[in-house]
């Protein structure tokens, strides 16, 4: 409980009410409790003026009842001839202790007035000279019943406890609308932790939890489509294991037949062989992508000239490429890059045997070089199969091998264009592709200069 964020939030909030609610009593005491004192000794002194003036207006009449009856406007009154000779008037019973001294009654009969002390009770007292008869007396006068300043400080302790509790309770409740969304977020978690990636929490918050809980839901989306794309994987890897190993199974099978000829027995060798070969390839493209996507994969950049690469490149491939008789055409312009030169090679040796294969016998591919202000573009057109337009966007995928009806050829394992477009964003480059079904098809691969 102690550690829960509601808790420390709701303890948190009452603590900050009651530290500012304490500063602020204090400093309004400090700034107003001795302006009222100072008002109400002033109204005492005047009515005190007042009640000496009217007994002096007539003076025949006898001081002791008149104090008397003014007493009982509750006043506390006190009368000193001199200082041991004091008379007290009061409707209490009980006799008050004079809160003034020797000196206090002394300073008033020669003519002073005297106030209470301030910030204590008998601030509400004040002493005035009076004359009767010719004589100098000293006269207290203190307000009794009429509590000032005991009246203000129950108003402002009100005021205090009730913002305090008031307060107290809101924020109990606020908090619980504050944690809820984190709470929803924690079980969330804990579903995404077990596996469960069909989360999707309601946002109805524009602040920053809001933006929390759309992070969220575009995490667990992409987690979902992660997962999504690891089965994909695993079941395509299998696919692609289990295919060439069931053609081996068979024609080892059949080889044990005593009865076949020589020339069949060679073409089944020779099946075993594309087939284990196909293998060996697979497992080589997947360490190679995996590397790829590790990112510890190893980027040896040199200077080194593209259109040399090319062309070298071109010529390795000649014996593919004559078999098929496909006219071959070349403008490469002089350029150096500072690249990754193995990394790009395997991207031109993709897109040229990709070319080759998909171009029927006696079609042309033409490679252009071509350097711009800020970009090193490459291109590779073949007067191929073509691509159709709602197949592009795959093409890039792993084990994207096409339409099974149009690929008839089956050599490869749809790697290839993956892990060249990997390579390219690696240099910061692009690749694309623009294709006419049945005619034409264009890869363009665009290096910025500067990498
Ligand atoms: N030049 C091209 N002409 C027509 N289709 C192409 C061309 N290049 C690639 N493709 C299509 O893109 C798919 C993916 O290519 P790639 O990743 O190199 O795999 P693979 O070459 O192993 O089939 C190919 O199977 C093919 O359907
Ligand atoms: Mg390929």
């Amino acid at each position: 409980m102690i550690r829960t964020l509601y808790f420390r939030l709701v303890v948190t909030f009452i603590g900050v009410v009651f530290i500012s609610l304490v500063i602020s009593f204090f400093t309004a005491d400090i700034l107003y409790r001795q302006d009222i004192e100072k008002q109400i000794q002033q109204t005492i002194v005047r009515q005190g003026k007042e009640i000496i003036s009217l007994y002096q207006q007539n003076p025949s009449k006898n001081i002791d009842s008149y104090l008397k009856s003014i007493s009982r406007l509750h006043y506390d009154i006190w009368l000193f001839t001199n200082s041991k000779n004091g008379k007290y008037f009061s409707v209490n019973s009980k006799k008050t202790s004079a809160p003034f001294t020797n000196k206090d009654i002394q300073f008033v009969k020669k003519g002073g007035i005297y106030y209470g002390k301030p910030n204590t009770k008998s601030f509400q007292v004040v002493g005035l000279p009076f004359q009767i008869n010719n004589q100098p007396h000293a006269l207290f006068i203190k307000l009794n019943e009429l509590r000032f300043s005991e009246k203000i400080n129950q108003i402002v302790h009100t005021i205090l406890y009730s913002v305090f509790i008031i307060g107290s309770i809101l924020i109990l409740i606020a908090s619980q609308y504050l944690v809820r969304p984190l709470k929803a977020m924690t079980s969330a978690t804990k579903k995404l932790s077990q596996g469960n990636f069909d989360i999707h929490l309601e946002v109805k918050q524009k602040n920053e939890l809001g933006t929390l809980a759309h992070s969220f839901n575009r995490m667990a989306k992409e987690l979902r489509e992660l997962e999504q794309m690891r089965q994909d994987f695993v079941s395509n890897v299998s696919h692609e294991i289990q295919s060439p190993l069931t053609s081996i199974r068979g024609y080892s099978e059949m080889l044990k037949d005593q009865t076949i000829s020589i020339e069949e027995r060679t073409a089944f060798l020779d099946i075993i062989q594309q087939e284990t070969e196909r293998l060996s390839r697979l497992s080589e493209n997947l360490l190679k992508l995996a590397s790829l996507e590790s990112n510890h994969h190893p980027f040896h950049a040199e200077s080194y000239r593209l259109d040399e690469q090319l062309r070298r490149l071109v010529a390795f491939l000649e014996p593919q490429w004559s078999k098929k008789q496909l006219k071959v055409t070349v403008k490469l312009e002089k350029i150096t890059v500072f690249a990754d030169q193995d990394q790009l090679s395997q991207v031109w040796l993709n897109l040229l045997s990709n070319s080759i294969k998909f171009t029927p016998d006696e079609g042309s591919i033409h490679i252009q070089l071509t350097n711009t202000e800020r970009q090193i573009i490459v291109q590779v057109t073949d007067t191929g199969i073509g691509i159709p337009k709602d197949v592009q966007p795959h093409i890039f995928d792993r084990f994207y091998t096409g339409d099974p009806a149009r690929n008839r050829l089956k050599s490869g394992n749809g790697l290839g264009l993956s892990i060249a477009k990997k390579i390219v964003e690696l240099h910061d480059g692009q690749i694309k592709v623009d294709s006419e079904e049945g005619k034409t098809t264009t890869f363009t691969v665009t290096l910025p200069k500067q990498i």
